[in-house]
């Protein structure tokens, strides 16, 4: 019933090509029980009262309608592979879809600090793209008695990118959001439960360091999920972090040119980075470069070793985040993250496991036996779940479906579920 065709189109193609005179009057025989059963049970049916068998219908046809938004993405060929619990992040993600409402708090001077930023580009790309995306979803509501969330629109990034100092940004802030309490009945409900903000700079964390009701009871939307900076897995959300704009095209079906078994260029800003240099600088497998790739050494070189790698190492820098595992991701390099703690982006939809190697720092020892030891065949599995990935994290204005914005919506609806008043 399900598939929406009548129980006996089935048996009677299978029974057809072992046609023979008994044969098809059999099927005529048992195609006519079908029918009749059929027709019996649906008049069985009918007197019903009518509220209660609208009723039935109605929630019929929600899950099918379900059914058919997943046919349009979870399903399709093989995606399972790649979610912890496909089925009920297709049946959530669809109710999403249908149901979810965030009141975006319209305060603030719309010249500085709090609205869409100018250029979506560069390391912080994710907040602006954030930013613009919730203003441009069906998602948002102009009514806040409609609201599941409240999205409170302060930009850390921007500010920072007019000189405002730390101290001055934390006064800003917390200036704000007392003001969106006094102002407002809402945050006083559930004290700010329902709330959150987004900032990918670390520069947004710190200056909400001062406002500890803000940090401890409203969601935080980060891209530096570390024990470090007090990022708590359950309430807040690991925001991917995505260098905009890609300078090349996504990678995937090109296996034949991946020779190299792995690639890191970068700066030693991190106890990790320095140690990985140290180890595998001058390894003849391990490509390992301590300094970035000069940009006078050929156009978008360090892009292109993405495509000619299986394994791109991700150290931690500065935090423990780093543009580098969105690289990897859509140049189709599997990311092979070395980090003690890092809430990975979706972590708790996508199972990592199946299109990264996700190891600890210590690993660094015995990076390339780990990495030689990854079974042939067990890498290209995580290379074709890797393609499959790159869309829960790219950013697109307008949004589209199951793309990095669609999935930090997903993140907030799912916390939007405990939160009681
Ligand atoms: C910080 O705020 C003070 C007082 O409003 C102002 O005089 C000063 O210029 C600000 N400094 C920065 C770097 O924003
Ligand atoms: C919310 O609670 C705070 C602290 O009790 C209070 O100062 C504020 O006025 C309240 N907000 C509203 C809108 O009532
Ligand atoms: C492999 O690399 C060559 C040379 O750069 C390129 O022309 C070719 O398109 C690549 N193959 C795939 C499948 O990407
Ligand atoms: C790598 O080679 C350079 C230059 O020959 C040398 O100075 C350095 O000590 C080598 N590093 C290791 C880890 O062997």
């Amino acid at each position: 019933m399900s598939t929406g065709k009548p129980p006996q189109t089935a048996y009677f193609s299978s029974s057809l090509p072992l046609c023979s005179l008994q044969g098809s009057l059999l099927t005529l025989a048992v195609l006519t029980l079908f029918s009749l059963t059929y027709f019996s049970l649906n008049s069985l049916r009918s007197p019903l009262p009518s509220s209660s068998a609208t009723t039935q219908v109605s929630v019929a046809k929600l899950v099918r309608d379900d059914h058919k938004a997943a046919k349009d993405g979870v399903e399709e060929d093989g995606l399972y592979d790649i979610y912890h619990s496909p089925e009920v992040f297709r049946l959530n993600y669809a109710e999403m879809e249908r149901k979810f409402k965030v009141y975006i708090y319209p305060d603030g001077d719309p010249n500085t600090f709090y609205q869409t930023p100018r250029k979506l580009t560069g390391k912080y790309a994710s907040e602006g793209y954030f930013f613009q995306n919730i203003r441009e979803s069906r998602f948002r509501t102009e009514d806040p008695d409609q609201a599941h969330l409240f999205f409170i629109p302060i930009s850390c990034h921007k500010m920072r990118g007019k000189g405002t100092s730390y101290e001055n940004m934390t006064i800003i802030v917390q200036n704000y959001v007392q003001m969106l309490i006094s102002k407002y009945p809402y945050w006083n409900r559930t004290l700010g439960a329902d709330h959150f903000f987004v900032t990918c700079h670390d520069v947004g964390v710190r200056a909400t360091e001062g406002l500890p009701l803000l940090v401890k009871n409203s969601m935080r939307v980060v891209c530096s999920p570390s024990y470090d900076v007090g990022f708590i897995p359950h309430k807040d959300v690991a925001l991917p972090q995505v260098l905009q704009p890609f300078a090349l095209p996504a990678g995937g079906n090109d296996l034949e040119n991946r020779t190299t078994l792995g690639f890191w260029a970068g700066h030693r800003n991190s106890k990790i980075r320095v140690i990985l240099a140290r180890v595998w600088e001058n390894d003849t497998e391990l490509d390992i470069s301590n300094n970035r790739i000069n940009r006078a050494m050929g156009p978008l070189l360090y892009q292109k070793r993405f495509y000619r790698t299986k394994f791109c190492i991700c150290p931690g820098g500065s935090q423990v985040n780093s543009a580098r595992i969105t690289d990897s991701i859509h140049y189709g390099c599997v990311p092979v993250i070395l980090s003690n703690y890092y809430d990975l982006p979706f972590n708790d939809i996508l199972d990592w496991h199946k299109f990264a190697v996700v190891l600890k720092e210590n690993d660094v020892y015995q990076l390339k036996q780990i990495l030689k030891d990854i079974p042939d065949a067990d890498f290209v599995t995580l290379h074709k779940n890797l393609v499959k990935v790159q869309r829960h994290y790219q950013w697109n204005s307008p949004p589209i479906k199951f793309d990095a914005f669609h999935m930090v919506m997903y993140e907030l609806w799912l916390r939007h579920h405990v939160i009681k008043y």
